[in-house]
C-alpha cells in the first residue's frame, strides 16, 4: 500500500509522526545572536500546527561560519535558549531539527578571523559585489580538518540542546555547497574534479557528523538537485553527491536546489517582487535584491517546481529523500508521495499558514494560501522577523527577549 505523509516516518534513530518538515527559513528572530522568545513561539507554533518536525534554519558552527551577525550560533551561550525552544517543540508533539550551516564565502560579516573568508578555492569572490570582499581563500587540508571538527562540535552541541536531528547545510552556495559546485571549486587536489571528488570534503564531514552524534539523533543533509544557472551543477551531478552521501550512511537528503548569488530564483521557483527590495531595511539586502532585478530571468511559479530534478535524484538512491520546492497542496504532496519520496518539506506555505498540516488533516483547507511572492523573505530583516506580509506580523517584542531568562 503507498504511503501517506501522515504516516510515521523513521530516519536513522529518530520516529516523526508524519511526514511533514517545516523547512529551514531564516527566521531573523536571534539579534545579536540571541535566539529569542519569538523564534520559540515562530517553531511552537510549526508544531502545535501538525509537522512531524521543525528546522530551526542556519545555526552556523562557528563565529565566522555566520552570514549576518543576528544569527544563531551553536556556543555553550546559546544552549540554554535553544533547550527553551526544542522543549516547546517536544510539548507539542514534534521533532526539532538544527540546520547546522558554516556560509564560507558567502557572509556579509563586518569582521572575520581570516583576511578573506574561506571557501573551497581562492580567487574572485561573486558575493563580492554585495559584500564588499571582492576575494576568498581556498581551504588548506588543515582548515577543512577545523571546520570539520566544528560541524562536530555544533553536532554535539545541538543534541545536547534537545534536537533530534541536524541538517547538515550542503546547498544554496554555502560552504560546503562552495565544494560541491563546479561553478566554485576548482581545486587540482583530491577535492577537486569531478562531482564524486568534489562530493569528497561534505562526505567526510558528514561521515564524522555521523560518527560523532548518528547514534543518538537523525543526521539529513540538505543538497540542491540543480545550481540553477549555466556553470553550476546539474541534477545529474546531484545524483552522483547523493549516492555519495547514501554510501556515508547519511539518514535523509532533503533535496532543494538554486543559488543565493547566481541563482535564487532557483531557490524559491518565484522571483522576488520589485518593492521587497525597497522595505528592506538592511542595506546590504536592500541592495542585493536590486541588483538581482538587474539579472533575474522571467520566471512564473509552478507548484512542484523542483520535480523533475529531484526525481533523476530518486531513481539514483534507495535511501530517504524529502521532496521540497512549491510543496503547498494536498494533491501534489500525494503526487511527491506516490513518485516515492519519503517526507515533504514546506517553507513559505507553513510561513503562510503554521496550522496547514492540522487543517489538511481534517479537511479545513486543501491548499496553501501563499502566493510565492517572496516578501517573507525580505521580512526576516524586519523587527519582527520573518512572518507572512499578507497577514498580521508576530509581535515584534518578543523578538527583543532571549528564549531562556
Ligand atoms: C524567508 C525564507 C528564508 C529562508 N532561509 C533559508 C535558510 O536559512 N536555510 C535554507 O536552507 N533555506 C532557506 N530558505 C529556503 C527554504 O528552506 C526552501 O528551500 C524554499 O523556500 C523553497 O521551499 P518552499 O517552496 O516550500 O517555500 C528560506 C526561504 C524563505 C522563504
Ligand atoms: S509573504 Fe506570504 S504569501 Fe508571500 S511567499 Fe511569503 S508566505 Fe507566501
Amino acid at each position: 500500500m503507498q504511503n501517506s505523509a501522515f504516516d510515521p516516518l523513521r530516519i536513522g534513530p529518530l520516529t516523526l509522526r508524519n511526514r511533514y518538515i517545516k523547512s529551514a527559513t531564516n527566521e531573523g528572530m536571534a539579534r545579536g545572536g540571541v535566539p529569542s522568545k519569538a523564534l520559540v513561539n515562530h517553531h511552537r507554533s510549526m508544531a502545535a500546527g501538525g509537522v512531524g518536525m521543525t528546522t530551526v534554519a542556519y545555526c552556523a558552527v562557528s563565529a565566522d561560519g555566520r552570514t549576518f551577525v543576528d544569527q544563531v550560533q551553536l556556543k555553550p551561550e546559546t544552549l540554554p535558549h535553544l533547550r527553551a525552544l526544542t522543549d516547546a517543540v517536544h510539548r507539542e508533539g514534534a521533532a526539532a531539527c538544527a540546520q547546522i550551516t558554516h556560509g564560507g564565502a558567502f557572509t556579509f560579516l563586518p569582521q572575520l578571523s581570516t583576511r578573506y573568508p574561506l571557501s573551497a578555492s581562492g580567487g574572485f569572490n561573486a558575493v563580492g559585489a554585495i559584500s564588499g570582499r571582492f576575494l576568498r581563500t581556498g581551504m588548506q587540508e588543515a582548515d577543512m580538518e577545523t571546520v570539520t571538527q566544528q560541524f562536530v562540535d555544533g553536532a554535539r552541541l545541538a543534541r545536547e540542546a534537545g534536537f533530534d536531528a541536524v541538517e547538515i547545510h550542503m546547498g544554496h552556495g554555502y560552504l560546503l555547497s562552495q565544494f560541491l559546485s563546479p561553478a566554485y571549486n576548482r581545486r587540482r587536489d583530491q577535492y577537486g574534479g569531478d562531482a564524486a571528488a568534489r562530493a569528497r570534503y561534505p562526505a567526510q564531514v558528514l561521515r564524522r557528523v555521523l560518527d560523532r552524534v548518528g547514534r543518538d539523533i537523525a543526521v539529513s543533509c540538505k543538497i540542491g538537485v540543480t545550481e540553477g544557472f549555466k556553470k553550476g551543477g546539474t541534477a545529474e551531478e546531484a545524483a552522483v553527491i547523493a549516492k555519495i552521501l547514501e554510501r556515508e550512511g547519511a539518514h535523509l537528503l532533503v533535496l532543494s536546489g538554486g543559488m543565493n548569488v547566481e541563482a535564487p530564483w532557483a531557490i524559491f521557483g518565484s522571483p522576488m517582487p520589485r518593492e521587497a527590495a525597497e522595505i528592506a531595511q538592511n542595506p546590504v539586502v536592500r541592495l542585493a535584491s536590486r541588483l538581482m532585478h538587474l539579472v533575474e530571468p522571467k520566471i512564473e511559479f509552478k507548484p512542484l517546481y523542483l520535480r523533475e530534478h529531484s526525481l533523476k535524484v530518486r531513481a539514483a538512491v534507495s535511501m530517504p529523500l524529502a521532496y521540497l520546492g512549491g510543496a503547498k497542496s494536498i494533491q501534489g504532496i500525494d503526487q511527491v508521495i506516490a513518485d516515492g519520496f519519503d517526507a515533504v518539506v514546506m517553507g513559505r506555505a507553513l510561513i503562510h499558514d503554521p496550522d496547514l498540516v492540522s487543517k489538511f488533516a481534517s479537511g479545513a483547507a486543501t491548499e496553501s494560501g501563499c502566493t510565492a511572492c517572496n516578501r517573507c523573505v525580505v521580512s526576516m530583516y524586519t523587527p519582527a522577523g520573518t512572518h507572512c506580509v499578507i497577514k498580521a506580523a508576530p509581535d515584534a517584542s518578543l523578538n527583543q527577549i532571549p528564549a531562556a531568562p
